[in-house]
């Protein structure tokens, strides 16, 4: 039985948490694994919105630390899915460092990570197709269909 579509909107995140003086080093400059850690997590929960199965990263694209996110700060991050094919999703994740007392929000990274749902026995399994509903949709449902085929191909001369 084919799975109904669903679109961007219905599984999009935002997360907002604040860096503590553990997530840093003494500088105070947040840990390059916490920010990981929290864009892995919200990639997370798009991709078990959209499936409703178990699901899990196979792939992170390189991630540019663009600006210092500093202790204090919150970590704004937010999430939507980009391209769905048959059992794989890519999540387009924008995380945005906000000075509390400033009210000042930089863009710190943009990442793309590719989770994979799994049936009951750990296979990878089909996810409902994405309901593409405005031209940003399928612009960037093909940008990241480019982007799929580019892993595919790197996977390849692994
Ligand atoms: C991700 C994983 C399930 C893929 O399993 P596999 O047996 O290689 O599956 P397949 O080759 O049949 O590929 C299944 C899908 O994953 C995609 N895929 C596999 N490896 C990938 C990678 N490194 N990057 C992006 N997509 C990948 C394939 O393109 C395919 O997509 P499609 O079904 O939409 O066409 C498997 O490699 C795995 O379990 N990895 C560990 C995941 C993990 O522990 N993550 C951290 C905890 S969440």
């Amino acid at each position: 039985m084919s799975l109904k579509p669903k679109s961007a909107e219905e599984s999009k995140a935002e997360m907002t948490v604040r860096m503590f003086p553990s997530d840093a080093n003494p500088a105070g400059n947040v840990f390059g694994g916490e920010i990981l850690k929290q864009i892995d997590l919200i990639a997370g929960l798009v991709a078990q919105r959209h499936s409703k199965k178990n699901a899990v990263t196979a792939s992170i694209d390189r991630v540019n630390f663009l600006k210092p996110v500093l202790v204090g700060n919150a970590l704004i991050l937010n999430a939507k899915l980009n391209y769905v094919s048959k059992s794989s999703m890519e999540i387009e994740i924008k995380v945005e460092a906000e000075n509390l007392l400033t009210g000042i929000r930089t863009l710190t990274n943009t990442a793309y990570v590719t989770s994979v749902a799994l049936d009951e026995s750990g296979k990878p399994t089909d996810v409902p197709p994405l309901l593409l509903v405005t031209e940003d949709d399928k612009k960037r449902f093909a940008q990241g269909e480019q982007r799929m085929l580019q892993r595919k191909r790197e996977r390849k001369h692994e």
